[in-house]
């Protein structure tokens, strides 16, 4: 029996995480669900975006499935409900994979995963407001620097992947950057089996769109990876498709890189694949790799069906693809 947290959030987090439950449900394994509340409709319910009882849920719950919060821009001191957990369950790995799936466009051949920092840099929320300067800061550490690498080279051993690719900016941002790329080569030295290459991340946001096959894992700083993974997202059908996961030590939280999508939320036509795919990214997470595999070769046949929803060119519902992706489990 697996104790699984739902926070569905705001925007098409309400309908995407009930989806990608139904989907959960049908593969004949034990689930308790529990469900939590976070972002803005919480903080306009209960004055908080992320009340203790939430990050409580988390943590006493096997693996948490997240949808999407909004987080308006312009209300200083708000802090998004998403980056605040990241923090308080210490998920400090971001893996986000791209692999070619079956719909047009998409580019063949791709099996790549980026591995983002996930705690600190310009996330880090130290910033001074102000009208005429204001400032973000952006710290860096050996520790943090240190694990994320670890955990990317770990990634590529289990996943039988043979390179590593390090993304910084070390020639302008020299002190911060360049203390990551001195820890991650020493990380990487490590590993002599596996190839190590070094890349600038504007040379690496280029070479991604060109030849996007080259690349295997990459690992990056927080902000650099958070961008990255969006454009890697555009190579195979875009953030309906795109599923992520955020790994601690203790706890690992699962979601689609989507956020609320206010433009198409409550119409009940939102892609609910991405948070499908999170949710199986938690049944690899909980060692449930048979079932893992069944819901992304479910989600597979899906798309060779073209049971697509609008972003992707058609006119099938949320309810609809759900229900394909449920009759495909087989
Ligand atoms: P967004 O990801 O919500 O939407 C970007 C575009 O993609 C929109 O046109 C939307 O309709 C479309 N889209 C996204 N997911 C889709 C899906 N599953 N099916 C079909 N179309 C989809 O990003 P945006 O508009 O920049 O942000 C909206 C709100 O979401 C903001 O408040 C932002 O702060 C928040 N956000 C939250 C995230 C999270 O909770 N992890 C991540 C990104 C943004
Ligand atoms: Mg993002």
């Amino acid at each position: 029996m697996y104790n699984v947290c739902l926070i569905p959030g705001d925007g098409i987090g309400l309908e995407v995480i009930p989806a990608a439950r139904q989907v959960l449900e049908a593969l004949g394994i034990a689930f308790q669900f529990t469900s939590a509340e976070a972002g803005f409709a919480c903080y306009q319910k209960l004055g908080d975006p992320l009340p203790g009882v939430t990050v409580e849920a988390c943590r006493s719950a096997d693996a948490v499935l997240f949808g999407s919060v909004t987080t308006p821009p312009n209300m200083v001191g708000y802090k998004s409900a998403i980056v605040s957990l990241r923090r308080e369950l210490d998920l400090y790995a971001n893996v986000r994979p791209t692999i070619s799936l079956p719909i047009p466009g998409a580019r063949p051949q791709l099996d790549l995963v980026i591995v983002r920092e996930n705690t600190e840099d310009l996330y880090g929320g130290d910033e001074d407001y102000g009208d005429e300067r204001a400032v973000t800061r952006r710290i860096i550490t050996r520790a943090a620097s240190q694990r994320i690498v670890e955990f990317a080279y770990q990634l590529a051993q289990t996943q039988q992947k043979r390179k590593v690719t390090i993304v910084h900016k070390a020639n302008v941002m020299r002190a911060t950057c360049g203390l990551f790329l001195k820890v991650a080569l020493e990380v990487a030295s490590r590993y002599p089996d596996i190839q190590t290459e070094t890349m600038l991340v504007d040379a690496m946001a280029m070479h991604l769109v060109k030849d996007p096959q080259k690349f295997e894992v990459i690992v990056t700083t927080n902000m650099f990876g958070d961008i990255l993974s969006d454009e890697a997202s555009a190579l195979s059908g875009g953030l309906g498709l795109a599923a992520s996961a955020n790994i601690g030590v203790s706890h690992a939280l699962f979601e689609p890189v989507h956020g609320s999508a206010p433009d198409i939320a409550g119409q009940g036509i939102a892609n609910p694949l991405a948070a499908i795919l999170a949710a199986g990214m938690m049944l690899d997470h909980l060692q449930e790799h048979q079932a893992a595999e069944r819901v992304k070769q479910a989600v597979v046949q899906t798309l060779r069906d073209q049971v697509f929803t609008p972003d992707l060119g058609g006119s099938a519902t949320t309810d609809q693809v759900t229900r394909a992706v449920i009759k495909n489990l087989g």
